[in-house]
């Protein structure tokens, strides 16, 4: 790794190095993940013992790159770091329009790149809090976001998409209770919920939720009726008689209202 820079990152990259363990020695998306914020940020994690060793790289996608991670205070680990150096970053602000928590972000690539972060620890944390099946957040620093790892020995579970399921039926009622805990009690949609962003391990795993809005979005409703039609689409396609996506929508919706009451 010749990162050629100045000698506080090459300590840090050293420091980190040194906590690397065997991984597909995929240095490109290091390379292209780890400016010195980003290795500020890990050293940051590593002398909070948030993490003691990283290992592969687990998936390099256009946005975030995960890595596979162990430390002893928090077990096996997976460490999204959200990419701050790739152009034609996909503008998100959509997902932050009218909500509170995010008012007064600054505009520029950076400050929105950690506002991601964030706001994915943020949502996994109202899952979690609403025993929706997500992996449980840790901590974030600045683009990074370390959450409990899904799958074992750095092996990651396999998406929905890839897994070869004997009861469609049982897994569609899973994922559709999760859709509406996720509605009524964390009081969020994740507008983005399809075969890609779900794990199977022994249940499906709800993942990649930094785009997730508040139910008072103004948007909400249309990325709920999304979210459920692509789901009853898979389904359908895998033989499950669904009851079509606007009776589930119905059903949240009317709870939702009884709810208020
Ligand atoms: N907690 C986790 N444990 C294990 N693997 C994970 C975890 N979170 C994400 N992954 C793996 O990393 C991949 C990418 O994660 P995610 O969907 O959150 O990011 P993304 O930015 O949408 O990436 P992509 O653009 O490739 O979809 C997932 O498909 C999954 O294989
Ligand atoms: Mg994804």
């Amino acid at each position: 790794m010749n990162f050629d820079k100045t000698v506080e990152e090459k300590y840090f990259l050293s420091r980190i190095q040194k906590r690397r363990v065997k991984t597909r020695e995929d240095l490109k998306v290091y390379k292209e993940i780890f400016d010195k914020q980003t290795l500020f940020a890990l050293y940051k994690l590593i002398r909070k013992k948030q993490i003691d060793r990283i290992g592969g790289v687990i998936n390099s996608g256009k946005e975030a790159v995960v890595l596979n991670a162990y430390s002893k205070k928090n077990g096996e680990l997976a460490v999204k770091i959200y990419r701050t150096l790739t152009a034609g970053f996909r503008d998100r602000r959509i997902y932050i329009t009218g909500d509170e928590r995010f008012k007064r972000f600054k505009k520029n690539v950076k400050s929105m790149v950690y506002l991601w972060a964030s706001k994915e620890y943020k949502n996994l944390k109202r899952m979690h809090q609403a025993n929706v099946d997500a992996p449980k957040p840790v901590t974030w620093v600045k683009n990074i976001l370390v959450m409990e790892f899904i799958g074992e020995n750095g092996i990651p579970a396999p998406l929905l998409k890839d897994t070869l399921i004997r009861n469609p039926a049982k897994i569609f009622k899973i994922i559709m209770e999760n859709i509406k805990k996720m509605f009524l009690k964390a009081k969020l949609v994740h507008a983005d919920l399809s075969e890609y962003n779900i794990m199977m391990w022994r249940k499906p795993v709800i993942i990649d939720v930094s785009q997730a809005v508040l139910i008072t979005h103004p948007y909400a409703i249309d990325f709920l009726t999304q979210d459920i039609k692509r789901i009853t689409t898979y389904f359908n396609k895998k033989g499950v008689e669904t009851k079509g996506p606007q009776h589930y929508l119905q059903e949240i919706l009317e709870r939702s209202e009884e709810e208020q009451k």
